[in-house]
């Protein structure tokens, strides 16, 4: 009964392994039968390609391969804590989580030209300065090229062992004599190939069929891979989506192409934090740790222009400073434009919906746009109050005060929430020389005793708008003399006094 069962599944093996051609989406690695123009799986259109998807193991092995036993390990034996290796960046050590883990394989996605080649030319140059064996393998690149860049960063001294390979079978057999590397860069995984399967390099399979075998080699003799991916935004090309599972840690590597800042962020780490980030400044001498990004982001302030406020966030385990800038206009469209750039955009809708629903700020005749200064993209709520201070800031045309940071998350009843790390924030802000802060009425026990930084808490969003509408003046108008002081804030009298005409709700 068993032995027939076993051959009959050795049979169907067999006969599946026949009909070798299936329709990969190049996106994310699902196998379809038949052409279809959407992936089901991720939703993609025009990503399905015809594929060789024989595996990488040959029929024959597959049915006839006897398993060799191994032995079965207690969870409490001996282990020896994760060993890791500085890559003598320090914004890098800190995304990764403290340095390369032997035996480990990374990826690092990014858009093309976006600085992933010259990142890590530059940190393996700097691990063979420091005497280990580094190696950097440039598919895409002759060895000429590679030597170009490392002489425009000042780094062709380095002792990097180079080449410019896309087999990964002769690869694995090369880097396999010697002394083991500590370091491997494969730039890029998808002009790996290797014999084991018939596809095409750059295909889904021979993409995760190389890193399989890259991941192999890694976990074999302890070396820390690299694996560099192009991520490109139409999913035509096939994206590192499907090694993404495979590997230990993924990276991504960002930024606005027309700036200088990048930032690179960790996606999963098997080893480390997932909220880190690491920014460099690409420069005409190659990319530079820049280790206080609050001045970087706070660089190019306009002081005292209307509709920027800013936003003391946190990333990772360390404070930020950002200046959030928002554009208020009014709008010739049937449709108002929303547009978002470094923020979620869902949150925008909901801040704006808050401000119309709530505090009787009518933004459905305006465009408006939201743009977080230097490229970076934040995710925490905590950044809707800053939004809000910045997009109300625009509408009334008043300035809000420079020496100010806002923080704090706004719920769909329009009270400003606490967020954590009130501390750390204030710290920060303290130290690039704010003084003041709008935070949330419940985050100033948080503060502790003596911040050094005056503290504005509301407690609703109501009260913010009408302090900055009693700032001031409609676009093109005059401000008017201040409002009626003496009301108490958020009342309803404060707000009539406080918020121009346009502001107040219908009903009032
Ligand atoms: P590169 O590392 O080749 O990008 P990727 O490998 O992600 O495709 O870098 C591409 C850009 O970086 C290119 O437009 C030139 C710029 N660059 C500098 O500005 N300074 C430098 O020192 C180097 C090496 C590159
Ligand atoms: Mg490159």
């Amino acid at each position: 009964m068993l032995s027939s069962r076993a051959s009959s599944t050795t049979l169907l093996t067999c006969f599946m392994a026949k009909s070798t051609l299936s329709f990969v989406c190049q996106n994310c690695g699902a196998a379809y039968n038949r052409w279809q123009g959407k992936c089901d799986s991720c939703g993609e259109w025009n990503t399905l390609a015809e594929e060789d998807t024989t595996g990488s193991v040959p029929v024959s092995i597959r049915s006839k391969r006897k398993g060799r036993t191994f032995a079965l390990e207690s969870l409490s034996g001996k282990t020896q804590a994760a060993p890791r290796l500085s890559s003598g960046m320090t914004e890098l050590d800190r995304v990764t989580g403290g340095g390369f883990v032997r035996g480990s394989v990374l990826l690092v996605g990014g858009d093309p030209g976006i600085g992933k080649s010259t990142l890590l030319t530059q940190a393996t140059s700097m691990m063979a300065r420091a005497g280990h064996r580094a190696v950097y393998i440039s598919g895409e690149e002759a060895v000429a090229q590679v030597r170009l860049r490392a002489e425009r960063l000042g780094l062709a001294d380095a002792p990097v062992q180079l080449a410019s390979e896309t087999s990964v079978e002769d690869i694995v057999s090369t880097l396999s004599e010697g002394a083991v590397p500590r370091l491997i860069v494969i730039d890029s995984i998808q002009t790996m190939w290797t014999d084991t399967v018939e596809s095409a390099p750059g295909t889904v399979t021979q993409v995760r069929a190389s890193a399989q075998a890259l991941i192999r080699f890694a976990k074999k003799t302890g070396a820390a891979i690299i694996l560099v991916g192009h991520v490109t935004k139409d999913g035509q090309i096939a994206g590192p989506r499907v090694v993404e599972h495979m590997v230990d840690a993924v990276l991504s590597f960002e930024g606005e192409g027309s700036q200088q800042f990048r930032i690179l962020r960790s996606v999963k780490n098997r080893f480390g934090a997932t909220d880190e980030i690491g920014v460099f400044e690409m420069t005409g001498l190659g990319l530079r740790e820049v280790t206080n990004p609050s001045e970087l982001f706070l660089s190019e302030r306009e002081l005292g222009s209307p509709g920027t406020a800013v936003f003391a966030g946190i990333e990772g385990t360390r404070p930020v400073l950002v200046e959030l800038q928002a554009l208020v206009a009014p709008t010739s469209l049937g449709t108002p434009r929303r547009a978002v750039v470094g923020w979620d955009p869902s949150r925008l809708s909901m801040v704006l919906a808050v401000l119309e629903a709530h505090c009787g700020v009518k933004l459905s005749g305006h465009d408006v746009y939201l743009n977080v200064a230097g490229g970076l993209r934040i995710q925490e709520p905590a950044a809707d109050l800053a939004a809000a201070a910045a997009l109300v800031s625009s509408l009334v045309n008043a300035p809000l005060p420079t020496d100010a940071v806002y923080f704090g998350e706004i719920s769909l009843s329009g009270a400003i929430r606490p967020v954590a790390q009130t501390p750390a924030r204030l710290k920060e802000a303290l130290k690039l020389g704010f003084g003041r802060a709008i935070l949330p009425e419940s985050a100033r026990g948080d503060a502790g005793g003596d911040a050094g930084l005056a503290l504005n808490s509301v407690n609703n969003l109501t009260t913010l708008v009408a302090e900055i509408a009693a700032r001031g003046t409609p676009r093109g108008g005059r401000r008017e003399p201040g409002g009626d002081q003496s009301a108490p804030r958020g009342t309803d009298a404060a707000e009539k006094n406080a918020t121009p005409a346009r502001f107040r709700r219908e009903t009032s």
